[in-house]
């Protein structure tokens, strides 16, 4: 199996990229800054699958976070490493009156974008919340590594403004991220199927400034984030 890791910040990828050992081939997306890590898995049934892990690397000096860089790596990494699956895996806001926890893993059972206000008519509006299809075999896979599943929300901002929270409560959303719908549109064009795996790292009906949750709780988050995508490879390609 070809698997393609998406993922937006070095912070969220690296616990994982260190238990791997997976090496940087470096340039392989130059001029673009994304940065791609590879290794093989070998398969109890004999069969070898190749772990790509991309991140969107830096601008400015710091990591590419939102919609426009994970669209970006989406789709030149499709194009150049032809996966079976692409998973977007990082961190995400939750709310806790629907259950969630700083560093809690869930698994997407489908997208949306938050943030997308196109008046209009009905395919104006379904444009704009996106509603993406994820991979058909994430609701198995969540029942077999008993991991809770969520709607994933995009939006381009870490905050959340009244708006905001009004489209999530309507749709139904409830993993807050700035890339998973980006991911999902990009694989939605490319006919390739996606999957979600997303750790909290805040709360957003907490009351707590945001930035200040995120950045306490993100090394919490993502090694949790790193032990539940060694469960999901080891589960996809029975990884002896
Ligand atoms: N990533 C982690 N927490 C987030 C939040 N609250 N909103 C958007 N992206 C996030």
């Amino acid at each position: 199996m070809n698997i393609l890791y998406i993922i937006a910040m070095q912070a969220e990828a690296q616990p994982f990229i260190d238990h791997y050992g997976v090496q940087e081939v470096k340039d392989f997306f130059a001029p673009l800054p994304c940065k791609l890590y590879q290794t093989s898995i070998k398969g109890a049934n004999g069969e070898t699958s190749t772990l790509s892990v991309v991140l969107n690397g830096q601008q400015h000096g710091s990591d590419l976070v939102g919609c426009e860089a994970a669209s970006m790596a989406t789709l030149a990494a499709i194009e150049r490493l032809h996966p079976d699956l692409v998973i977007n895996s990082g961190t995400c806001g939750g709310f806790q009156s629907r259950g969630a926890d700083i560093a809690k893993v869930y698994i997407g059972n489908a997208c949306m974008f938050h943030d997308r206000r196109v008046p209009g008519d009905d395919q104006w509006g379904t444009q704009a919340l996106g509603n993406y299809p994820v991979w058909e075999g994430a609701e198995a896979l969540a029942g077999q590594l008993h991991l809770p599943m969520g709607k994933v929300t995009t939006g381009s901002s870490l905050d959340m403004q009244p708006c905001d929270l009004k489209i999530i409560q309507e749709n139904g959303g409830e993993l807050k991220d700035m890339e998973g719908a980006a991911v999902a549109f990009v694989c939605s064009l490319m006919a390739t199927p996606i999957l979600f795996v997303k750790s909290v790292t805040d709360l957003c009906d907490s009351g707590a400034e945001t930035f200040e949750e995120f950045s306490r709780n993100l090394a919490k988050a993502s090694q949790a984030l790193k032990e539940t995508n060694i469960r999901v490879i080891d589960h996809l390609t029975n990884a002896v």
